[in-house]
Formats: structure tokens, sequence, C-alpha cells
């Protein structure tokens, strides 16, 4: 069996096979599934399709990233690489565009000017030796074999089997020569995965494959069913990450940082457990030392770290202060406890004002996205602001009420849970 995937994906990538031989393939494995065994050759077969990093002998343990399942107002890798980094560990972060209604890593760092993302594996390795870490894109070299299997399987609809997105999303890590991996896996309406079983069964297979090629991983169940934070758009994320990168950031985005990178510090030694890592990193986000790497970052990788010497610098040089940005704020007409914020209607809010990808070729409005002003379990009286809009025409018809439609306000005072359901490993 192992002998016959990786002749399989020896021809995916040599072009011996057709890409009809290919389909039939990935729709036997869509329809029928793979063991766990078969997964893990799957997974390592692609992994080999391509470079594999390698690090120096005498740090090679410390490297270690994380990957999330995506979400609404999700900017938590860009706080947690430079936090990492401030702990002394090596993050070679390799992330993906957004597409549909949930955002990605590279396209809110572009919105930083001069920021560069498509390094090199040799800037990149560079990097991660100076500074620590780095945030970049795919690149050619890497996990070839995924490039074409999951662009047969976008047109073929066979995204949506678990072995596959297994193999796809843990090769890729796998190349980075990693050897720890927090998985954030997210259900709710807003997620990937809308159900908790189907979560619980990809995050299993994940860090099946994951343990299993020798990574240290766990997984962290979160829900999506609200946004993450108050910031939802490329710009505005930048501008909460650097909030909560100095300490003042809100306590959901905060908690997963800390929960999950507390268990990579634990993974890689430099932490006696997951709860002295997580101090670790809330006291690298309160004495600057992880805002000073996201500056080290933000200059290795061609932008200007003096941009974000003040506020108003920031959101200059952002794009959230030019005059043809118009904002809308909406208010309540109810008075209670904000009871629930539908994240996908504020996503897909957004992403009709251009901030996101309808198809990979459209171009993001990097300043367009919205500012939650009362979040679950706010106390709010009639008129009082729920959410501003920053968009470049006027609102279409309709789409204020959408937005309100979006705050559900409960006349019962409303408690806050922890967004992390489960940790797992
Ligand atoms: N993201 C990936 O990188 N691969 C998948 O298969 C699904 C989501």
């Amino acid at each position: 069996m192992s002998d016959s995937i990786a002749d399989i994906v020896n021809g995916v990538v040599d072009g011996s096979l057709s890409d009809e031989l290919v389909i039939d393939w990935l729709r036997d494995i869509f329809e029928n599934g793979l063991d766990e065994n078969s997964t893990i050759f799957l997974t390592k077969a692609m992994r080999d399709s391509g470079k594999v990093l390698a690090w120096p002998k005498d740090w090679s343990h410390l490297v270690v990233d994380k990957h999330s399942t995506g979400g609404v107002g999700d900017k938590v890798s860009i706080i947690l690489a430079p936090a990492l980094a401030a702990c002394g560990l090596k993050v070679p972060m390799i992330s993906g565009r957004g597409l549909g209604h949930t955002g990605g890593t590279l396209d809110k760092l572009e919105s930083i000017a001069g920021f560069r993302v498509d390094l090199s594996i040799n800037e990149l390795q560079k990097q991660v030796g100076e500074i620590g870490f780095a945030m970049v894109g795919q690149t050619d070299s890497l996990t070839p074999a995924d490039r074409r299997m999951y662009a047969l399987r976008d047109v073929t609809s066979t995204v949506a089997s678990i072995p596959l997105i297994t193999s796809s999303i843990v090769s890729k890590k796998a190349a980075e020569g990693i050897s720890a991996l927090v998985l954030d896996v997210k259900y709710g309406r807003a997620a990937f995965m809308t159900e908790r079983e189907q979560a619980e069964a990809l995050s299993q297979s994940m860090a099946d494959a994951a343990n299993g090629m020798g990574i240290a991983t766990s997984v962290v169940l979160s829900t999506m069913d609200q946004p993450l934070g108050c910031a939802v758009g490329n710009a505005l994320e930048i501008v909460e990450s650097v909030e909560t990168l100095c300490g003042r950031g809100p306590h959901d985005i905060e908690e997963l940082v800390c929960v999950q990178a507390g268990i990579l510090l634990a993974a890689s030694g430099i932490a006696e457990n997951m709860e002295e890592g997580a101090l670790m990193i809330h006291n690298s986000l309160n004495d600057g030392s992880a805002f000073t790497k996201f500056l080290d970052m933000v200059e290795a990788q061609g932008g200007n770290r003096n941009d974000f010497a003040s506020d108003h610098a920031m959101l200059s040089s952002l794009g959230l202060l030019g005059d043809d940005l118009l904002s809308t704020e909406i208010y309540t007409e109810k008075k209670g406890w904000i009871k629930d914020i539908d994240a996908m209607s504020i996503a897909l809010a957004c992403l009709e004002l251009g901030s996101g990808r309808k198809t990979l070729s459209d171009s993001v409005d990097h300043a367009v996205g919205a500012i939650i002003e009362a979040q679950v379990g706010d106390e709010v009286e009639i008129g009082d602001p729920l959410v501003v809009i920053f968009h470049r025409e006027e609102l279409p018809d309709g789409l204020s009420e959408k937005i309100s439609s979006a705050f559900s306000v409960s006349l019962e005072q409303v408690m806050v849970e922890s967004r992390i359901s489960q940790i797992i490993g």
C-alpha cells in the first residue's frame, strides 16, 4: 500500500499521471476514505514530494508552527509567531490567502506598506536564524504534490474529505521541518467545519498523522460562531494584532494566543507545562518583547518599523485615514445584553464591500472591514453603537439592516464563555 501511494504521488508530481487518473484516485479516497496508516503514508509522500527544510542541529528541536482551519477575525498567527520568537522558539510560518468568508494571514500582512511575503527558502531560513521567525507564502519547491492535488480537488468538489484535508495540511507543515505543532480546529456557523463531531474527527486524523511523523502535535478545538476579537478586515486586523502585541488586545484573542503558544513552549521543553508557557507568552505581550519581534519581522520583510511608532503613523500607513475611506456606524434599537453576533453575516457583508475574494483571482481592498463596538455580554441601551463599517462606496441597499440583524440582544444578562472547548494531546 505504501509503495502504491508513493508511486501515485510521484506520478502526480512528474506529470506521468493524467488529470483523469489523479481525479479517479482522489474521488476514490473522497468516497471510501483511507485508514490511519495509509493517511500517514500519503502525508509523508506528499511532504517528500518537494524540499523539506532542515535546521541547525543545536536548535532544530525548537522549530514549531501552528495551523488554524480559519475563521472570521482570526489574527492569532500574527501575534503568536512573534510572541513565540520572543520566548526563544523558531517559527518558519508558511500561510495562505483568504477565500470566501474567511480571511488569510498573507492578505492581512500585505496591508503593511512594502511587506514581502514571497521570501525564497534561503531568505526564510536566514530570517528564522536571525530573528526567530518569518511569515511567508507557499513556495513552489515545498509539497508540489499538494498543489496539483488541491487544484484538482477544488474543481471536482472533493475538498471535504478528512484524509485529503489531513494529508494536505500536515504535509505542508511537516515540510517546514518542525518538531512541534498546534492545530486550532474551529467549528461553528462561520467555520470550515460547522459541526463539532466533524471538527473532532478532523482533529484526531490530523493529530494522528502529524504525531505519526514524529511531530509533537496538540489540537485546540474552538468555536467560530462570533467574530474573533473586534476587528474584521485586513488592515483593521493588523491594528488589533498590534494592540494585542502591546498587551491591550481583546480577551478572546489573547486567550487563544496564550494557550496555543503555551502548548508549543511546553512541547519544546522551554516551559515546564502549558500553564507556564501561557504565562511566558502573556508576559511577552506586556513587556514589549513580542512587539519588538513583530517590528523586527516588518523591517526584515521590507516594511518600515517607524510606521508603527505612533497610532497616527500606523493608521495612516495602513491606509485607514484616507479621505476616500467612508465609515458608517450602526446602532442598536434594543436595550439589553448582546447575546450573539453572527460572524458569517459580518464576514459576508465585508466580502461584499471588497475586503476579501470571491474567487482566487479577485484583488482585496485592505482598508475595508468592520470594528465591532459591542461584544457578546456587553450591556447596551437603545442608540448605543454596535459596529463601524469601513467602505469605499455608499453601502448597497439593505446591507446596514443585514449587519444590524447579525446582533441579537437579550433581556437577560449574558455570560461570556471561553471559545476553547477542548484541548487534545
Ligand atoms: N486547507 C488546505 O491547505 N488543504 C485542504 O485540503 C483544506 C484546507
